[in-house]
């Protein structure tokens, strides 16, 4: 299959690169595409070498499909050229995520949605994708009226320059800034932009994205995100408010047998999800699971995935390998 990945030399791109070659997604060819700047230049595939091409260049290629990490803006722009193309995008920005006719995918939740016509699918925002893996089971089981999440977000989540700046704050060297403050050694209440009802952009991401993947929009959620000094890994503190009694060691078995989540919950031996453990893997770890004992049919727990893997580049190569498997894409190639 002919695989076009646009935004190919940066964090999620680079990634994105890795997981094609560890999942063995059946790619013939590789089609690398990067700004203006990178053109020319070369990566590295499967010990191959591959020229970086312009999108034009690209499209021209004809691949199967076109895996954008590369922005929204990007994506606004040439997302459509590709679709135009015949080509289908699996796209990680969140320029289409809530545009109503294309499917907003995390395939453990609700492939099932996705058809041959779809040219254009988003991937769902990082913090949202391991949330609604965890929920997805509970919400089958137990009806899920409202969810309260707090984030702490490493810095991966916001590119290469959020890394840069890390480590020149680390250095003591003044350079370049992409938050408004000091992340080192801080914790940032506020990523992505604020809107008009006081929520940030990543918030209002969390909020309406659980309810289009799940397809309930009576599942009330509430978000705070917040950027912390940690390389990579997002953690989130759930508390989830069924509409149903549970008993909490069947909730473990759940999560246990739900697919993409592991349980790591052993408070004995402290035992717990944390983002250093997380690294590199494809599942979302899940811990810390107990009572609120403030309120009936309420659980506490502790989700913790990578951001760049699950929260990127796994979930959308997932999607890939959906529509591969379905003959959706590709000449009926075998995943
Ligand atoms: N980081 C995460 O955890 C995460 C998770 C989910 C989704 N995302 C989304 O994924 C996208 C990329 O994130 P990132 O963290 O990988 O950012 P990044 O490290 O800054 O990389 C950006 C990439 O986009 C390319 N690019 C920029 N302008 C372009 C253009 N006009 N045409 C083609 N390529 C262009 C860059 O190429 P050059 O090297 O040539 O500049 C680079 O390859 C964003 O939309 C982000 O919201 C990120």
């Amino acid at each position: 299959m002919k695989v076009a990945v646009v935004g190919a030399t940066g964090l999620v791109g680079t990634k994105m690169l890795q997981v094609l070659d560890e999942r063995n997604f059946p790619v013939t060819e590789l089609i690398p595409v990067a700004s203006a700047k990178s053109i020319g230049k070369e990566i590295t595939f499967k010990g191959k070498q591959y020229k970086i091409v312009s999108a034009e260049d690209a499209i021209k290629q004809k691949p199967d499909v076109a895996i954008f990490s590369a922005g929204g803006s990007t994506s606004l722009e040439q997302a459509p050229l590709f679709a135009n193309a015949g080509i289908t995008v699996i796209d990680n920005s969140s320029a289409w995520r809530m545009e109503p006719t294309k499917k907003l995918v995390v395939p453990e939740v609700n492939a099932d949605v996705l058809t041959a016509e779809d040219k254009i699918i988003a991937n769902p925002n990082c913090s949202t994708i391991q949330m609604v893996v965890a929920l997805k089971p509970l919400h089958d089981r137990y009806k899920i009226k409202r969810v309260v999440v707090s984030t702490y977000q490493s810095v991966t989540g916001t590119g290469v320059k959020a890394v840069d700046q890390l480590f020149n704050e680390r250095k003591g060297i003044d350079g370049p800034k992409v938050y408004p403050y000091t992340i080192d050694l801080n914790v940032i209440p506020q990523i992505d932009v604020f809107t008009e009802n006081g929520y940030t952009k990543e918030e209002m991401k969390m909020i309406l994205e659980t309810k289009k993947i799940m397809g309930d929009d009576s599942i009330a959620v509430t978000a705070t995100t917040v950027r912390i000094p940690v390389m990579g890994g997002h953690s989130e503190s759930v508390n989830i408010e069924f509409a149903h009694e549970y008993d909490l060691s069947e909730v473990r078995e759940v999560l246990a047998n739900a697919p993409g989540v592991v349980v790591v919950d052993d408070i004995a031996n402290l035992k717990y999800p944390m983002p250093l453990d997380a690294h590199d893997k494809d599942e979302v770890f899940v811990g810390r699971l107990r009572r609120d004992e403030t309120q009936p049919n309420t659980l506490n727990c502790w989700i913790v995935s990578d951001n760049l893997r699950k929260g990127a580049a796994t979930n959308a190569v997932q999607i890939a390998e959906y529509l591969a498997s379905k003959h959706l894409i590709g000449q009926g190639v075998a995943v």
